[in-house]
Order: C-alpha cells, then structure tokens, then sequence
C-alpha cells in the first residue's frame, strides 16, 4: 500500500487517512439519507429530495420564477426544490408566515445580500430584534415624513425620462427613431433613487449610457449573488473576515464600486465636525440614530432593491398596456379627461393618481401579472410547523412563489391568466380588499418585512404611465418579439424596442 498509494506516508498513517476517508464520505452519505428522510412525504421532483441541483439549475435557467410556479401547479402548494427547501404557492399560508408574530424568521440565505461582505444593512440582517431597531431608525426617511422634497424629487426624474424621449427617440412621420424602453426606464428609476439616497441623481437620463457600467455589473453579479445564497458554505467562506486578504475591496468593483463610492462621499458630508444637515432621506436616517457605517450600507441597498424592481414594475405595465388596444384606449381616456376636467396637474400629483380607479386598476394588474419581486425570499422555523395541511420539519426553508399566488383563479377569477383591470372596477368591497391584499404581498405587505420603499415605488408608478401617455404613444416594434426578458430571481431586461410619437392634439 505504501509503495502504491501514498509512499511519501507511513503506512498506519496512509491507513489512518483512508479510514478517515471512508468515514467522510459515509457520513455525507448519512446526512443526504437523513435529509431525504425528513422531507420524503413533501412531493416534488426525484432529484430535489437529494441534491441541490433541481433549484441550482432553476436559478440559472432564466426562469426560476416560472419553474416556482410550474412546481406548485404540479405537485401542489407546497413542493420540495432541495433537500432542506421547499416552495410555498398559497397566498393565505405565505401571509401567515410572513406574519408580525410569526414563528418564522430569515434565514442565512439573506447573508447573501451583504453587499459588503462584512457588514450587514436591512435588507441581509437576520436577527430579528437587530432589524427591527433598524427599520425603525429608516422608516421615517422611507416613508417621507421626515423628507420635504421626495414628490419633487420624483418629479423631476419623469421630467428627465420625457425630456430623453423628446430629444432624442421622439419619431415622425419622416424619421424612425427605434429606442429601447428597458433601458431608458431603468436609467430613470435609477435616477430616481439616487436621488433621494445621496441628494443628487447620478446622471442616468442626461447622460443616456449605463454610467460606470453600473447596470452591466449588477446584471452579471446578482444573478451570482442569489444563486451562491443557496450554498451557505461558499457564502460563509467569502464573508469570512480571515480570508479577507483574498477579497477585492467593494468599492474597487467595477459598476458597484462606483456606487459605493457616490454613496460613502455623500454620507460623509453629513457626519464628522461640521455636519451638512438636510430634509432629506439620508439627513432622517442620520437624523433617526444611523451610524456613518450603516447609513453607507442603507445607501447603496436603497440603489440596489429599489431601481431594478421598479424599472421592472414599470416596463412590464407599460407592455401590457400597450400590446392590449382596449386598455390602452381606456386609460388614455381617463387620463385626458382628467386633464380637460382639471384633476390632473402638470406634472400629476400623487394625490389625483390615487383618485383614478382605471389607472389604480391598471397598476394593481400590471404588478399582479409580473410581479417584480421573484427572489425566494425564504423563511425558516426552529420548531416543526404544518403548512398547507404539510408537516415542515424544523429548518427547513420555505421559499415563495409570486406567481402561482398571483394568477390564483379562486382569487382572482378564471382568466386570472389574463391582464384584464377592469377585474378591479366596480367589484364587491370585499372582494376588492381579499385580491388588494394578495397582490400587496408583492411589496411583503403586512408582514415584518414589508419593502420600505413601497411609497417611494407607488409615487413612481402613480405617476410614469400618465406623464408618459398624455405625451406620447408608444408602438412596440416587434409584437412577435417584444423584449428579452431573464429572470435569475431578479429580472434582467432589455430590447423592449418601441417607436415613441407625438400624440395628437
Ligand atoms: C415595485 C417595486 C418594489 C417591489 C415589488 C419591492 C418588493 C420588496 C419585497 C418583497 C421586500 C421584502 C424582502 C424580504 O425581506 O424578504 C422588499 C424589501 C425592501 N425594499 Fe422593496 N420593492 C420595490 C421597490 C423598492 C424601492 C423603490 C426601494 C427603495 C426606495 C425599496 C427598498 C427596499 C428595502 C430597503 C427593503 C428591505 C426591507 C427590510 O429588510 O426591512 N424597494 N421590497
């Protein structure tokens, strides 16, 4: 044995290592049996009660969240995707979990939202009594009450997408001037909220070009991020302060380090000796207790959450409004009624948007038909729970899937498949709050974990589709191919190419 297997060993300690051996690998065998065991009576696919690889290969595919969905619809509202995971399709049963007083809390797959690797912000904190005492120092800034100058602040982005549109992609009758919508939303949510982060928009829509190739960056990174939340050694072996040296430091990063940079320049002016003290979100979160540190962190998650997910929310409302004649006509109508009657200013307010039932109607079904929010998003108990009439052995994480609660036709009627607003007009109260409820969850409403940026998003929608629409129509110029669109939990989206004219008097 010595000669042919490990000659440079003596031979009791090249038998010690291949005993050791052995015995590693009977015990990861062990521990797979043991894992498959805990889970055998939740259906799911074969392989996911033993590897994996079944949920790897779904964050990778570019459809994670419509194998959720395919997973629910075959094997029921609970489904097994790995050993210690499982998907969760019911509306009632997600908010029960997600619930204030909910047994169920974060597990370490948030870890991987630490955007630097060895801090925690809101949206990576797993302790709940830590988090808690976050949010409340944030909520303020979040919520407005604190900011004197959010609505404006929005206002003057819609201003800056319309006046990119206008000089640059408006076509005529004797010029085509293709644009890509995806895009251009993006730099405008972007924009958006940089603005109420660091005081001052990063230049997005002025500049027209991915600045610091910030969205190429994150486009390549977040799917990463999110597929390595699923192997918990990796992340621990990467935010381990030891292995630090190996690390790049996070502002140094392409596209991200930018970010970071803007992010620590304008933290840093309102701290130190001579303190610049504003009304605005970063002056509530310093004004609320932040540490410089954490207000860094809040800084760029603000950056991070909230310009993808409404540059998501935002794109696909205006696609189904613009593939979809009839609503398409019906909110133009509304929107220029509003006008002639004098209800709707220039730019509208938040106030007259949430007193159009159509276009409350429209943004309620664009949300409620892409969901913008499709990471899993898990939650995980000490104890046993039953879930669904389903025994879910403690530890176990159960993920959520947006869109087997959101096209649920016991809730929303059997062309739940359908983009159809007017399902919200002119309905039984009861009904209306029991379908406002579930597609709120897209926001965590309700629950412990509620987005903070809800009415930052809110005030953005309520007002992009009227501003864009009492100007403009817009054509999508292939129908047969209207976008590129992955969803690697987050979704990344481009060439939703479309003509935009002048409307008509
Ligand atoms: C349509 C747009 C949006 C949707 C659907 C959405 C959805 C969500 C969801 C589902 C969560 C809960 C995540 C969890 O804990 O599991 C969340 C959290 C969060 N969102 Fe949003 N979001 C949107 C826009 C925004 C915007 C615009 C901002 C920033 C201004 C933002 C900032 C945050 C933050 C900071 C958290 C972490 C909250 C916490 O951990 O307590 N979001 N969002």
């Amino acid at each position: 044995m010595r000669d042919i297997t490990m000659p440079w060993l003596p031979p009791s300690t090249a038998m010690a290592a291949v005993v050791g051996a052995g015995l590693l690998v009977l015990y990861l065998l062990a521990a797979r049996v043991n894992s498959f065991l805990r889970t055998r009576h939740i259906p799911g696919p074969v392989w996911a009660g033993w590897t994996d690889l079944w949920m790897m290969r779904a964050q990778l595919s570019g459809r994670f969240c419509f194998l959720l969905q395919d997973a629910n619809t075959k094997y029921g509202p609970i489904a097994k995707i790995a050993p210690n995971w499982v998907v969760c399709g019911d509306a009632e049963e997600l908010r029960r979990i997600w619930g204030v007083r909910s047994a169920w809390k974060r597990p370490f797959w948030y870890r991987a939202f630490r955007f630097d690797p060895y801090k925690d912000n809101a949206f990576s904190t797993i302790d709940d009594q830590i988090h808690e005492k976050l949010r409340a120092k944030l909520m303020p800034g979040y919520g407005g009450k604190d900011v004197d100058n959010l609505h404006e602040l929005i206002d003057q982005q819609v201003a800056g997408l319309v006046t990119l549109l206008e000089t640059k992609y408006l076509s005529t009758k004797t010029e085509f001037k293709p644009v890509d919508l995806a895009r251009k939303v993006q730099y405008f949510t972007l924009d958006v909220i940089s603005a109420l982060a660091f005081g001052k928009e990063l230049g997005y829509l002025v500049a027209d070009q991915d600045l610091f190739r910030y969205i190429q960056t994150t486009e390549s990174t977040l799917p990463f991020m999110l597929t390595i939340g699923f192997m918990p050694w990796v992340l621990r072996l990467i935010q381990s302060p030891r292995l630090k040296f190996l690390m790049p430091d996070i502002d140094k990063v392409v596209g991200i380090g930018s970010v970071v940079k803007t992010a620590n320049q304008a933290v840093a002016e309102r701290y130190g000796d001579k303190p610049v003290v504003k009304r605005d979100m970063l002056g509530s979160f310093v004004a609320n207790g932040l540490t410089r540190e954490e207000a860094e962190g809040e800084a760029v998650v603000q950056i991070i959450a909230g310009s993808d997910t409404s540059a998501t929310a935002i794109r696909s409302t205006l696609l189904f409004i613009i593939t979809n004649p009839l609503v398409y006509r019906r909110l133009q109508s509304e929107i220029d009624n509003g006008i002639k009657e004098g209800r709707i200013s220039s730019p509208i307010t938040d106030t007259e948007a949430r007193n159009m039932p159509y276009l409350q109607a429209v943004i309620r079904e664009g949300l409620r038909m892409w969901p913008p929010a499709t990471a899993a998003l898990p939650k995980v108990s000490d104890k046993d729970q039953v879930v669904c009439g389903v025994h879910i052995p403690a530890g176990t994480n159960i993920a959520w899937a947006p869109f087997s609660f959101l096209r649920n036709r016991d809730i929303f009627g059997k062309d739940a498949d359908a983009f159809r607003p007017e399902r919200w007009l002119d309905i039984d109260p009861a009904k209306y709050r029991a379908m406002d409820q579930t597609v709120m969850m897209e926001f965590a409403s309700g629950s412990r974990w509620e987005c903070l940026g809800k009415t930052v998003a809110q005030i953005e929608l309520n007002k992009a589709y009227v501003e864009l629409l009492r100007r403009f129509d817009i054509t999508l110029i292939d129908p047969t191919n209207p976008w590129t669109s992955f969803n690697a939990a987050v979704f990344i989206q481009s060439d939703m190419n479309v003509i935009v004219t002048r409307r008509e008097a």
